[in-house]
């Protein structure tokens, strides 16, 4: 069967000027080199974009993080991506964390579903692939023309967590009902039981109110799991909710840490022992590093 995708070889790996890291974790894990995109900054704030080369009528897999600074970066990868098409390239692209994920719906008449705005923009700037890690919400993704593969990190955490704090007496936690897959994903790497608690959410002011669970918690080791931590509210009412139910440690992980002033205080101060995140977003608790399994999991698509 012919490989539509072309073979490894004919692939040139692009780093974007913020994912240099992920790059050269990539490219080494493919025994490739990869190219570099500069960012330069002019006085009144407009940025300049400029490749290492000039990419034309290749294959091309670019890296770029849409976090930090996601609106910014959004602009920047479209000015990176009208270049690559304009130049005849076949693209693929790596972003780890698909930020404007959580707008999925038109939540509140009037909201632009910026999920799906997203999609079709890269579908127009000449995107054929995008490669993420632990979408919010796949509701989005259904955008003719263009294949959005997203790879799971449950197992991945659960596996770290596990080796860096020796858990007893386990349980997983789905701080809400849409974290239920993960959380039993986690759980079957671990060989345990998992739960979700309720959540809601007022869509005006953010506010996010948990049930309290009927289990009791005793002597239990809990590992809470979900995709993204931003201002910490899930997860500090799940911890809160574990402990005052007996639990005995409360170890969080998530794929996306937003870090956002305040929510450490706020998690730790709910219960929380440890924040364990991957590195889709590099900071403190990204211990989890991705591109790995990311550069085996392109090999296979391939
Ligand atoms: C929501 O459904 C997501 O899965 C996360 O639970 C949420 O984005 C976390 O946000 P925050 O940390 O602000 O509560």
């Amino acid at each position: 069967m012919p490989k539509t995708n072309g073979a490894l070889s004919d692939y040139k790996i692009v780093s974007s000027y913020n994912a240099a890291d992920l790059s050269s974790s990539i490219a080494k894990k493919l025994s490739k080199e990869h190219g570099t995109v500069e960012l330069t900054e002019f006085p009144d704030g407009e940025f300049k974009i400029r490749f290492d080369e000039d990419y034309r009528n290749s294959r091309v897999l670019l890296v770029h993080r849409l976090y930090p600074e996601a609106s910014r970066s959004v602009v920047a990868l479209l000015f990176m991506l009208h270049k690559l098409a304009e130049n005849g390239n076949s693209i693929d692209i790596f972003i780890p964390y698909f930020a404007f994920g959580r707008q999925d719906k038109e939540f509140i008449g009037g909201e632009v579903v910026s999920a799906a705005a997203l999609l079709q923009l890269l579908r127009k700037y000449g995107v054929k692939r995008v490669f993420t890690f632990d979408m919010h919400s796949r509701s989005a993704t259904n955008v003719s023309g263009l294949e959005v593969i997203d790879m799971p990190t449950a197992a991945l955490l659960a596996k770290y967590v596990n080796s860096a704090v020796k858990m007893k007496s386990k349980i997983v936690v789905a701080p809400d009902r849409g974290a239920e897959g993960r959380a039993a994903e986690a759980a079957n790497e671990l060989g345990c039981d998992h739960i979700s608690l309720e959540k809601r959410r007022d869509r005006y002011t953010g506010e996010v109110y948990t049930s309290e669970p009927a289990e009791n918690f005793s002597g239990k080791d809990a590992l809470i799991i979900d995709d993204i931590i931003s201002t910490g509210g899930t997860v500090a009412n799940a911890s809160l909710m574990l402990k005052k139910k007996g639990a005995n440690a409360v170890y969080v992980a998530c794929t996306h840490y937003l870090y956002l002033a305040d929510t450490e205080t706020k998690l730790f101060s709910s219960g929380t022992d440890k924040i364990f995140a991957t590195d889709t977003i590099n900071g403190k608790f990204s211990k989890v590093g991705i591109a790995d399994e990311f550069a085996s999991f392109y090999a296979k698509s391939l």
